[in-house]
């Protein structure tokens, strides 16, 4: 079949924020320590970070790192993640039932992502702590000198303040496995008065609240309008998570995931927008899809069952074909949403549920959702145009029918790049793409056609096979005499074409 839509520069619907190309760096597993962190790794900088995994890093484009959690955050105590690494606790982390060294805290973090050149989203611990402890982070982190916690940085080691700009008021607070979990009301009045007090501080930062787990939790719609109603004048942003697997074979429904991430982000923007109605407010709240992923959470044993290890082997899922194709498409639904969220992060970065994967001591290699990430991120810049599509229908049995291409064009204004990303979500049948150029000032070439496509849509990469999934060039795509941009996708695949 062919799937047909119109590009017109006319039909903008929102501006990329670099920030929706945001990951996730937990103390969880062996994200941090064996992850970014390996002081013994034959690649190690002076500060301990694997320079493999850092430049994996940059390759991936992210422009934002969340940090510390997670549901380590809501048990984690900041300050013994700073001073001298020797005299630093080894904690029972319970969240993960783990040994958390903290021979990399606060200073070590943010300095990594400072020579990254990516900028930092902090979260604040309140489960277990609140007010206090937070205000003290941010007055650590952000005043540049002469009162005591800016001091203890500046004895640390850390002249400069690290102007974090970008905060998180907790972890997933409405969930039962969450230390310190609580109602909409309770966490709602404790972020308001704990953004209040991290806002004296440092009045120029930028603060999330947290929204639901997931959309099927059983509170969710409620717990953002209540959550909203107490923080709406402290906070510019509400959490959204979501994590998607293939359940009982359905692959079909997996594929189309973006419909339910689509569905999800809408009621937020109607929840928010019933709390702006009802406090006659003129701010408009953004969204912070601030973790998001293929997740095979059906395969975890859940946390009580974990042995207690330090930097254990958690959820290091490994990629396919398919979910490169399903962090695709999920990817062009964050950015068919570009006007109302404003930051995503794909959770996480290094081996836990991560696009990039190292070995203690060995190598590092890019899973096969490391590339829709890193081209999407590299070449969706600029403005997003609102497309219709119309051509064949998948029925799915989680999110009804389904159009089997999925779709968004972006343009830089700056470049005049054109892009189209393009997923087929057809498990059997190659799709025919037909996109009417209209509107632009010169006529339009294809530069480049870069494919994630497999005869084997399981098809991986490994620490044996790095490099078995890999975007190739397409050769055929191109604008007809008529102004069409022509181009076939085959079955569960995954597409970049460039145009100038
Ligand atoms: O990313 C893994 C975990 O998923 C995070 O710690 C938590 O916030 C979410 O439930």
């Amino acid at each position: 079949g062919t799937a047909r839509f119109t590009i017109d520069p006319d039909f903008a619907l929102g501006t990329v924020d670099p920030r929706l190309y945001g990951t996730f760096v937990e103390h969880m597993g062996r994200c941090v320590y064996t992850g970014i962190h390996e002081p013994d790794h034959e690649t190690a900088d002076e500060h301990g970070f694997r320079g493999d995994v850092s430049r994996l890093v940059r390759e991936l484009g992210t422009g934002l790192v969340r940090y510390p959690g997670g549901n380590f955050v809501s048990g984690y105590h900041w300050e013994d993640g700073i001073g001298p690494a020797a005299d630093r606790p080894r904690r029972l982390d319970l969240a993960w039932r783990s040994i958390e060294t903290n021979q990399v805290g606060t200073d070590e973090f943010l300095g990594w992502a400072r020579r990254q050149g990516v900028e930092p989203m902090m979260a604040v611990n309140l489960g277990t702590r609140g007010i206090d402890a937070a205000r003290a982070l941010v007055e650590y982190c952000n005043i540049p000198g002469g009162t005591a916690w800016s001091d203890l940085r500046v004895k640390n080691g850390v002249r400069e303040p690290h102007g974090v700009r970008l905060w998180c008021l907790g972890n997933e607070m409405d969930g039962p496995w969450q230390t310190g979990h609580t109602t909409a009301r309770e966490y709602g009045r404790l972020a308001a008065e704990a953004g209040k007090s991290m806002h004296q501080v440092d009045p120029s930062i930028e603060l999330v609240a947290c929204g639901s787990s997931n959309a099927r939790m059983p509170t969710f719609g409620e717990w953002e309008r209540q959550v909203l109603h107490e923080t709406y004048d402290e906070a510019d942003y509400l959490s959204l998570h979501a994590y998607y697997e293939e359940t009982g074979g359905d692959r079909a429904s997996f594929l189309a995931s973006g419909a339910q991430m689509d569905a999800y982000i809408s009621d937020v923007v109607s929840t928010a927008d019933h709390v702006r109605a009802v406090r006659r407010s003129t701010k408009r709240m953004k969204l912070s899809f601030d973790e998001w992923n293929v997740w095979y959470q059906s395969r975890f044993p859940g946390e009580r069952a974990l042995p207690l290890e330090e930097r254990p082997r958690l959820i290091e899922d490994t990629y396919s074909v398919t979910d490169a194709a399903v962090v695709g498409s999920l990817l062009m639904t964050l950015l068919r949403h570009a006007d109302r969220v404003a930051v995503a992060c794909l959770a996480q970065l290094v081996n836990v549920i991560g696009p990039i994967r190292s070995e203690p001591g060995g190598p590092s290699w890019r899973q096969t959702t490391f590339h829709p990430f890193a081209l999407t991120a590299r070449h969706a810049r600029g403005t997003v145009l609102r497309t219709e599509v119309s051509g064949p229908v998948i029925e799915t049995e989680k999110h009804g029918p389904v159009q089997a291409l999925d779709t968004v064009s972006t343009l830089d204004p700056e470049s005049g790049e054109l892009t189209v990303l393009a997923v087929n979500r057809h498990q059997e049948q190659s799709l025919r793409l037909s996109a009417a150029l209209r509107g632009l000032s010169a006529p339009y070439r294809v530069t480049e056609h870069l494919q994630i496509a497999d005869p084997d849509p399981d098809a991986a990469n490994t620490e044996a096979e790095p490099d078995r999934v890999v975007p190739r060039p397409v050769r055929d795509t191109a604008v007809s005499a008529e102004g069409e941009l022509e181009a076939v996708l085959p079955p569960v695949s995954w597409s970049v074409i460039r145009l100038t």
